[in-house]
C-alpha cells in the first residue's frame, strides 16, 4: 500500500499542510528542527494510534491550538481509503474511515500499515523489557489488528487484579469469612488474568518465532557482519518453564492458561506481600542477542544501532509475507551508518512499495535511492525534483 496524500491541521509545528505522495522512495532533508521527524511521527500515528516518540497526545497539538487533524488518503489493494484522527488532548479523539464516523479510535487500524524506524528505537536494545513488550505487542496488532482488543482485554485485567492484590495485602489480617471471600474473588481473577493473557501470550511467543529468521537476515544484511555476529531472539515467558513450550507451532492457548493459572498459584503468598502481579505476559522479555552474549549489556554502540533496525526491517519483511507491503519509513537511519551499511540497506528497501525517507544531510541517503526529493523549512514542506 502507499499514502497518495497527507494533510495535517496543527499537528506538532505545522498549522496546515498538505503533501502529495507516490509510491517509491520519497526523501525529506531540512535542518535540525524544521519538522522532518513530525511529518514521518503523523504517518506512524495514522497507522497505529501511537506517537513513536511520546505516550500521551497533548505533545502532537500545535502549541496554542487545542486539537489537532491528521489524514491520510491510502491506495492498496483494497481501493482508496482515506483514514483521518482528530486529537482532542484530556478528550476522547475522534476517527473517520472514508469520511464515515467509526465509534472506536482502533476501528482504523489496518487501514494503513506501517513499519517506521527511528533513533529512539536504540531503546528496543538497550532499554527495559518493557520497550521490548510493547515492540511485540505493536507488531501482533499490525499482524492482526485484533490484537488490540486482546492486549487491551488483558491490561484492564491486570489493572483489576493489581488494585485487588494491594487491597488484600493490606488487609493481611483477614480472618475467617473475609478471608474466605477474599481468597474465592482473588480466585476468580486468577481465572480471567489467565483467560485474557493465553491468547497475547500465544500471539507473542508464535509472533517471536516467526520473526526470528527474518531477523537473523536482516542484521546479516545491514552488518554484512561474518556469522560470528549472528543475531538472535528468544522469548521468555515468566509464567512457563520455557523449554517445554519451545516448540511454539504446537502451543495451544488452552495450555497456556492452565499454565498460567498454575503459575499463579504458585506465586499468590508473594503477590499479596508485594502488592504487584508477579508473572503473566507483563512480566516477560524478549531476549536479544549478538554473537550469543545478551545484546542489552554487551552489544557495541554500532552493534545496538544495527540490532535495533534489523528489527524494524524484521517487521517489514514479516508483515509483507504473503500480503501487500505496508509504508517503510526511516526516520535519520542513514547518518549513524558507514557507507557499506548504507549502500546494502538501500538495496534492501529499494524494492518497497513506499518508501519516506528524512535525513538532515540529503547526501547521507545512497543516490540509489533517488526518488522524489522535498525539503522541509519554516513550517512547510516543498518538493525539490
Ligand atoms: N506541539 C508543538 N507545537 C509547536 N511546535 C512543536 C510542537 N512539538 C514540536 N514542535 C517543534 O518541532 C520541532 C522538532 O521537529 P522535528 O522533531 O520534526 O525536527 P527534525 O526536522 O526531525 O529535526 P532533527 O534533524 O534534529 O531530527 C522543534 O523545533 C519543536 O519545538
Ligand atoms: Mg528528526
Amino acid at each position: 500500500m502507499h499514502i497518495t496524500r497527507l494533510a495535517l491541521t496543527d499537528f506538532r509545528s505545522y498549522g496546515e499542510l498538505s503533501l502529495e505522495l507516490g509510491a517509491g522512495v520519497s526523501t525529506f532533508s531540512g535542518a535540525n528542527g524544521e519538522g522532518k521527524t513530525n511529518l514521518v511521527e503523523a504517518v506512524g500515528y495514522l497507522a497505529t494510534l501511537g506517537s513513536h516518540r511520546v505516550a500521551t497526545d497533548a505533545p502532537l497539538v500545535r502549541r496554542g491550538a487545542d486539537r489537532a487533524v491528521l489524514r491520510a488518503a491510502v491506495t492498496g489493494a483494497q481501493g482508496s481509503t482515506l483514514v483521518e484522527i482528530e486529537l482532542n488532548p484530556g478528550r476522547a479523539n475522534r476517527v473517520r474511515l472514508n469520511r464515515a464516523p467509526r465509534p472506536r479510535p482502533r476501528d482504523i487500524l489496518g487501514a494503513l500499515r506501517t513499519v517506521l524506524f527511528a533513533p529512539e528505537d536504540l531503546a528496543l536494545v538497550k532499554g527495559d523489557p518493557g520497550e521490548r513488550r510493547r515492540f511485540l505487542d505493536e507488531l501482533l496488532v499490525a499482524t492482526a489488528p485484533r490484537y488490540a482488543a486482546v492486549r487491551a482485554d488483558y491490561e484492564r485485567v491486570l489493572k483489576q487484579r493489581t488494585a485487588l492484590l494491594k487491597s488484600a495485602g493490606a488487609k493481611g489480617h483477614l480472618r475467617g469469612a473475609a478471608r474466605e471471600s477474599m481468597t474465592s474473588t482473588l480466585d476468580a481473577w486468577d481465572a480471567q488474568l489467565a483467560r485474557a493473557g493465553a491468547p497475547l501470550l500465544a500471539g507473542r511467543m508464535r509472533l517471536a518465532a516467526a520473526l526470528r529468521p527474518h531477523l537473523t537476515a536482516a542484521y546479516e544484511a545491514v552488518s554484512g557482519g561474518p556469522a560470528g555476529e549472528a543475531s538472535g531472539m528468544s522469548y521468555r515467558s515468566s509464567a512457563l518453564n520455557n523449554d517445554e513450550f519451545s516448540d511454539v507451532r504446537a502451543v495451544e492457548t488452552a495450555a497456556l492458561e492452565t499454565a498460567l493459572l498454575k503459575a499463579l498459584a504458585a506465586v499468590r503468598a508473594s503477590e499479596l506481600d508485594r502488592g504487584v502481579c508477579l508473572v503473566g505476559p507483563h512480566r516477560d522479555e524478549l531476549e536479544l542477542f549478538v554473537g550469543g552474549l545478551p545484546a542489552r549489556g554487551y552489544a557495541s554502540h554500532g552493534e545496538s544501532w544495527s540490532l535495533s533496525l534489523a528489527l524494524r526491517l524484521a517487521s517489514f519483511a514479516l508483515l509483507r509475507e504473503g500480503r501487500e507491503d505496508p509504508v517503510l519509513i526511516l526516520d535519520d537511519v542513514f547518518a549513524e551508518l558507514d557507507t557499506g551499511r548504507r549502500d546494502r540497506l538501500a538495496v534492501l528497501v529499494a524494492g518497497a512499495e513506499q518508501v519516506l525517507i528524512t535525513a538532515a544531510v540529503p547526501a547521507d541517503v545512497p543516490g540509489v535511492l533517488a526518488g522524489a526529493r522535498f525539503t522541509v523549512g519554516a513550517g512547510a514542506v516543498a518538493r525539490a525534483g
